[in-house]
Parts: structure tokens; sequence; C-alpha cells
């Protein structure tokens, strides 16, 4: 079960990387575009964080205000990037700035989040 749980929290883990490696890559590029891959990402990070929210195997003890913190993060980040992607669709642009930077650092707080509280 141990076991089950720690591969379970490294494919959260690669939920993670998939989004912010793709935004990562899209600033890189100059894009500055939201992309279906970043969306990807997020699904593995909600499916695989609500998996490991409850509490198994028997004994584990969770810092649930911080995992209600994380679901409040990726919930905006949701909202952001289904935003920026009607507005790509309708415009044919990029999204705007703010938004696209609000993308990458609520992706990487909710990280810093994770490890450091
Ligand atoms: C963008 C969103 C998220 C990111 C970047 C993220 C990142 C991470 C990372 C890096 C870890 C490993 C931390 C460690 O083992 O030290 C982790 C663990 C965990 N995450 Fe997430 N997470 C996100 C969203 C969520 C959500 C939405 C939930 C639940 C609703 C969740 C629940 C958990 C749980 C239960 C663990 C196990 C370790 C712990 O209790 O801290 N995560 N997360």
């Amino acid at each position: 079960m141990e076991l089950l749980r720690d591969v379970v929290v490294f494919v959260h883990i690669c939920g993670f990387a998939v989004t912010f490696g793709a935004w990562v890559a899209e600033a890189a590029a100059r894009r500055f575009q939201v992309s279906r891959v970043m969306d990807y990402g997020l699904v593995v990070s909600l499916v695989t964080g609500l998996a490991l929210a409850a509490p198994w195997p028997a004994g584990i003890v969770l810092n649930y205000p911080k995992i209600g913190t994380k679901l409040v993060i990726l919930v905006v980040l949701g909202g952001l990037l289904g935003m920026g992607s009607a507005r790509q669709k309708r415009t044919g642009e990029a999204v705007p700035r703010g938004l696209f930077y609000a993308v990458g650092a609520l992706s990487l707080a909710a990280a810093g989040i994770a490890v450091i509280w």
C-alpha cells in the first residue's frame, strides 16, 4: 500500500511537471499561449491529488489546510486556462501577459506549498 501511495505521488508530481513544463516551453518560445498540454497536466494533478487526499494506508496523517489550499489554486488555474484558451480561440492571439504569468506563478506556488508547508 505504501509503495502504491508513493507511485501515486510520483504520477501527481508528473502532472505538475507536464503543466509547468508546457508553460516553460511556451515562455521560452516567446509564444505566451496556454495549451492543451497544460490542461492535461492539471487533470493528472487533480485526479491523483484527490486520490492522495484520502487517508490511506491506515494511520497516515494529512495536512488538510495545505491540501485545501492546493485544491483552490488548482481550481483557479483551471479557470485561468479555460479563460485563456477561449480567448485564444476567439482572437487567435496569445493570452494577456498577466494571465500567462499567473498560470506559471500559481503552478509553481502549488508545488512550493506542497514541498515547503
Ligand atoms: C497544481 C496543483 C498541484 C501541485 C503543483 C501539487 C504538487 C505536489 C507535490 C510536488 C507533491 C509532493 C510533495 C512531497 O511529497 O513532499 C504533492 C503531494 C500531495 N498532493 Fe499535490 N499538488 C497539486 C494539487 C493537489 C490537489 C488538488 C490535491 C488534493 C485535492 C493534492 C493533494 C496532495 C497530497 C495528499 C499529497 C501527498 C503529500 C502531502 O500530503 O503533502 N495536490 N503535491
